[in-house]
């Protein structure tokens, strides 16, 4: 009588040489889908670009004359004088970091040390001009419109 056993428990065990390859075929494969899925990802951007440049900031009688708010999820600074409303960019015209404003209205770039007159322009550093003033007007529902795409000449203001 054969003592021959059968069954997937008593079949001969895999190589080590042989484990070893399939090892190395499978990680190549793994890879190749890896680095497909990272491809494929390329074209979408992580970043999505704002899709309105005009957003509102409020009513005229939020910013009373005299007054400057800052508003930093919008980058602006909004200043208030006798002759009206203005919108300054807060975003440095050298590499883009955002601009400190002080007491005396000037501004300073922490970055590479850029200083900007209290009307914007260059006082010193590498910048290569003056802080972007942006274009206010007032909606259809009464409120002020920032165009952040819209540059007007430095001390523009929007009279209410
Ligand atoms: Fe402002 Fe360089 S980013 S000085």
């Amino acid at each position: 009588m054969s003592s021959e056993l059968t069954g997937p428990r008593f079949e001969e065990p895999i190589e080590r040489r042989d484990f070893l390859g399939l090892a190395a075929v499978w990680s190549f494969f793994g890879t190749i889908a890896a680095a497909m899925l990272g491809a494929l990802k390329l074209p979408i951007p992580a970043v999505f670009p704002e899709t309105d440049s005009r957003f509102a900031i409020g009513k005229p009688v939020d910013f009373p004359t005299g007054s400057v708010t800052g508003i930093p999820r919008r980058r602006i600074y909004v200043l208030v004088d006798a002759k009206g409303i203005a919108a300054v960019s807060t975003v440095c015209p050298h590499l883009g970091c955002v601009v400190a404003r002080h007491n005396d209205g000037s501004f300073t770039c922490p970055c590479h040390g850029s200083k900007f007159d209290a009307a914007g322009k260059v006082a010193g550093g590498p910048s290569p001009r003056g802080l972007i003033w942006n274009e206010v007007s007032i909606g259809p529902d009464g409120r002020l419109i920032v165009d952040s795409k819209r540059e007007v000449s430095p001390n523009t203001r929007f009279a209410v």
